[in-house]
């Protein structure tokens, strides 16, 4: 949607594994051509002469794709996760080093304003020094949450998603989490279980963490529960509880902090239907016609799926 909708974009192919699904696309955003099957990725980008690969698939098939579109000089916007194994990430790393290619990471949650406020008040000092941080993220999870488009449910086989909700969902919030308080130390640990979809990962998961300017973190993701996102923030001048949907009203303490501008921003953050995505591809779109690699980059990606690796290493 978001190219489609970009004046200086061209959607000219897409590769999608079953024929209907590339029809129904390639009709409502009137690309010329489609490829059709299980490898046809591999022969649109080989006959199409394309400026930019874009990559929607399950996450499995990200590196490879990602490595094919840097043969053959094609700007990348790919899905979060990048990669599933460390080895996957050194390749694609080593692969675009030699390359002047713009790599974005699908981290399009960045693009909500609401946490644009939250810097502000982070930046502005007004909660002191920060101490400790807790991401709640949950919802019901792939295939009732949403109805997935492909038919084959990927996203709870272990070989072709790689991990559970935490590289799923825990990817978001470790990107927010960097991008609002730098970069993290350590992860010090994580429990997880498997409690309402039968699948070998974990669809509920806690990871506890330490930042490098020392603030304590908890990040807690599920597929088991009602949808739900929130970030409470902790300083030692005050604190702030952020429903990031905007929908809940904002908690904070001390009350004398109503009187401060920034937070009064956040108090009266209304959302909006404006698509996170669509400004996403905008801004992927103009680092490439002005040749600035920007964020959220393949170093963000790979330090989130690092993340995840990490806290999984602490898996019996
Ligand atoms: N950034 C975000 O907030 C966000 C949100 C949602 C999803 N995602 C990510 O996006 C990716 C896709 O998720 P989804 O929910 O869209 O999954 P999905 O509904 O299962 O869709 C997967 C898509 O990949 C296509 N596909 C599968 N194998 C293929 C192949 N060999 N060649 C070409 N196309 C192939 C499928 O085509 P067919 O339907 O024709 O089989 C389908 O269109 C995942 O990595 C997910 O983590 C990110």
């Amino acid at each position: 949607m978001g190219y489609a909708k970009n004046p200086d974009c061209e959607l000219v192919a897409i590769a999608s594994r079953t024929a209907e699904h590339a029809k129904t696309a390639a009709e409502k955003f009137f690309v010329p051509k489609v490829y059709v099957g299980d490898n046809t990725w591999e022969k649109m980008v080989d006959e199409q002469d394309l400026d930019i690969i874009s990559i929607c698939t399950p996450n499995y098939l990200h590196a490879p794709i990602v490595l094919k579109a840097i043969e053959k000089n094609c700007h990348i916007l790919c899905e979060k996760p990048i990669a599933i194994s460390r080895e996957e990430l050194t390749h694609i790393e080593s692969e675009l080093a030699s390359k002047n290619l713009i790599f974005f990471t699908s981290f399009s949650k960045r693009y909500n304003p609401i946490f644009k406020l939250i810097k502000n008040v982070i930046e502005e000092d007004i909660l002191g020094k920060i101490t400790s941080i807790r991401y709640l993220f949950s919802h019901y999870g792939p295939y009732k949450s949403w109805n997935a488009r492909s038919v084959e449910k990927w996203f709870i086989d272990s070989k072709k998603a790689g991990g559970g909700v935490l590289l799923d969902l825990g990817v978001h919030c470790i990107d927010i989490l960097r991008h609002l308080f730098g970069e993290y130390d350590k992860v010090n640990g994580i429990n997880y279980n498997t409690s309402c979809i039968n699948m070998e990962d974990e669809d509920n998961c806690n990871v506890l963490f330490r930042f490098k300017n020392d603030i304590l973190g908890l990040i807690n993701v599920s597929w088991c529960n009602e949808p739900s996102e929130t970030l409470d923030i902790f300083g030692t001048k005050g604190f702030i509880k952020v429903d990031i949907s905007g929908r809940s009203p904002l908690s904070f303490g001390p009350k004398s902090l109503k009187r401060n501008k920034k937070i009064k921003d956040l108090l009266e953050f209304k959302p909006t239907d404006e698509s996170n995505q669509n400004k996403l591809i905008d801004h992927f779109i103009n680092c490439i016609q002005t040749k600035k690699q920007e964020s959220p980059n393949f170093d963000d990606g790979k330090k989130a799926v690092e993340f995840v690796i990490e806290a999984y290493s602490f898996k019996i």
